[in-house]
């Protein structure tokens, strides 16, 4: 078979990664794809949000099945685009990726069939917004309804904080047509944690828990980001609180995408707060996470590419007991960063090391913000590699990736010491 994965993050890299494996695939495709893609795909030069481009390559290749890493294209309809001529391809349709692409969409679906979210109210006027926060009990949570890359939350501890995320949303309009609907929701407390599925609508594959780590340093400080590391298992969360995500949250979301003729197939993401008051939807997602991806990846036993076509075809329940099969090792990904990101930041450093680090025992480097320039290996984003690693216990993949860390060198190269150190408390 013929494969193209779209994206050029450490997502799309754990993707490409885990498809060469299989031995269904003849050729691999990457779009954009990036240093360490190339390794082990062809990379073309058409960018995520160019779906038409992307239909005509898929099309002139007879590529036998596309694989889209991130949310823009879904949200613009990729899939559609793809099936209406004939092409098959992995995740959900348009209308389905709402779930994600609308905040306002999802809190309302969730609130129509009560699955349990934070309380909430939508406004589509500052005035209003401003009105009714000045009256609210702190914190508080202010959402920008449509996609923001990661920065579209806001958690506010003080009116005047609140009123400036609403003035920056809907007045300056900072995230464009994204900041016309807010969001005003409850502020939950609880433990955080990443519950994705594979789903066809039909029934519901279980991935294994993994935790993000969104706060650029230890300890959960500092701004968010697009996610510093990410672990598997997530032994913090019990099997009885997972199981009531399944049955509270996961199956009901489906059943109600499927009554709103919006049938959700593909890779169902739950972003669950546990509260003392059981799990809670803080959002979904219509796609793997990134970095949550590449530790669920090395995790990984099943041939990724069948699930992926009985997700589409909507066999997933034909394909026999477990659906998903998971190597009972832990892995942790450690990502480093462009010194200054989440804020400003420079690329074009050369990376040293990187060579060496994958040549460690269960050690995988998962390309991010990098490229080649003159054979030479630089930095060109904010988030420049994950380093993965698995270990018998959480602790021993986590010493290994720190190990993997350290070999590793460029100029302002920053990371988290503590990824996976909530596990342990
Ligand atoms: N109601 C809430 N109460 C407490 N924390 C929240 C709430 N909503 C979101 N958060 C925090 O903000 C982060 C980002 O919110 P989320 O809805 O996941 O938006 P996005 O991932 O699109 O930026 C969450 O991971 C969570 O830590
Ligand atoms: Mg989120």
């Amino acid at each position: 078979m013929k494969i193209l994965v779209i994206g050029s993050g450490g997502r799309e890299h754990a993707l490409v990664w885990k498809i060469r494996q299989s031995p269904l695939v003849t050729r691999l495709f990457a779009s954009p794809g990036n240093a360490g893609i190339a390794e082990l795909a062809e990379c073309l030069d058409i960018t995520p949000d160019n779906i038409e481009g992307l239909a005509q390559f898929a099309e002139k290749e007879k590529i036998d099945l596309t694989v889209v890493g991130p949310e823009v294209p879904l949200c613009k309809g990729i899939v559609d685009l793809f099936t209406e001529r004939r092409l098959r391809i992995f995740g959900p349709s348009r209308e389905a990726a709402q779930l994600e692409g609308s905040k306002v969409f999802c809190k309302n679906l969730l609130r129509r069939y009560g699955i349990p979210t934070p309380s909430f109210r939508v406004f589509n006027q500052s005035r209003q917004a401003v009105t009714y926060v000045r009256s609210a009990t702190y914190p508080i949570v202010i959402k920008a309804d449509g996609l923001a890359a990661g920065k579209g939350v806001v958690i506010c501890h003080t009116e005047d904080e609140a009123v400036q995320a609403i003035e920056h949303m809907m007045d300056r309009k900072e995230f464009g047509p994204a900041g016309e609907q807010i969001l005003v929701e409850e502020h939950i407390n609880g433990i955080e944690a990443s519950v994705m599925s594979l789903t066809d609508g039909r029934s519901i594959a279980t991935i294994e828990l993994t935790q993000d780590h969104k706060r650029v340093y230890d300890g959960d400080r500092g701004p968010n980001t697009g996610g510093m590391g990410a672990y598997s298992p997530a032994p913090i969360i019990s099997d009885r609180d997972y199981q009531r995500v399944i049955k509270e949250v996961l199956v009901p979301t489906v059943h109600a995408m499927n009554h709103e003729r919006r049938r959700f197939k593909g890779v169902l993401y739950a972003g669950i707060m546990f509260t003392k008051s059981g799990p809670k939807v803080l959002e979904f997602n219509a796609r793997f996470g990134d970095p949550e991806c590449q530790p669920l990846m090395m995790r990984l036993k099943s041939d990724l590419v069948p699930l992926m076509l009985a997700t589409i075809d909507e066999r997933l329940d034909k394909l026999g007991e477990p659906t998903i099969e998971w190597d009972p090792r832990a892995a942790v990904c450690v990502v480093i960063a462009s010194g200054g990101y989440p804020g400003r930041f420079e690329v074009g450093y050369p990376i040293e090391g990187v060579d060496e680090a994958a040549k460690m025992k269960d050690v995988v480097l998962f390309h991010a913000g990098t490229q080649r320039r003159d054979g030479k290996l630089v930095t060109s984003a904010g988030r420049v590699l994950g380093v993965g690693a698995l270990g018998t216990t959480l602790q021993e993949a986590q010493a290994r990736a720190y190990a993997a860390v350290k070999t590793i060198n460029f100029t302002g190269m920053h990371f988290r010491t503590d990824i996976a150190a909530k596990a342990f408390k």
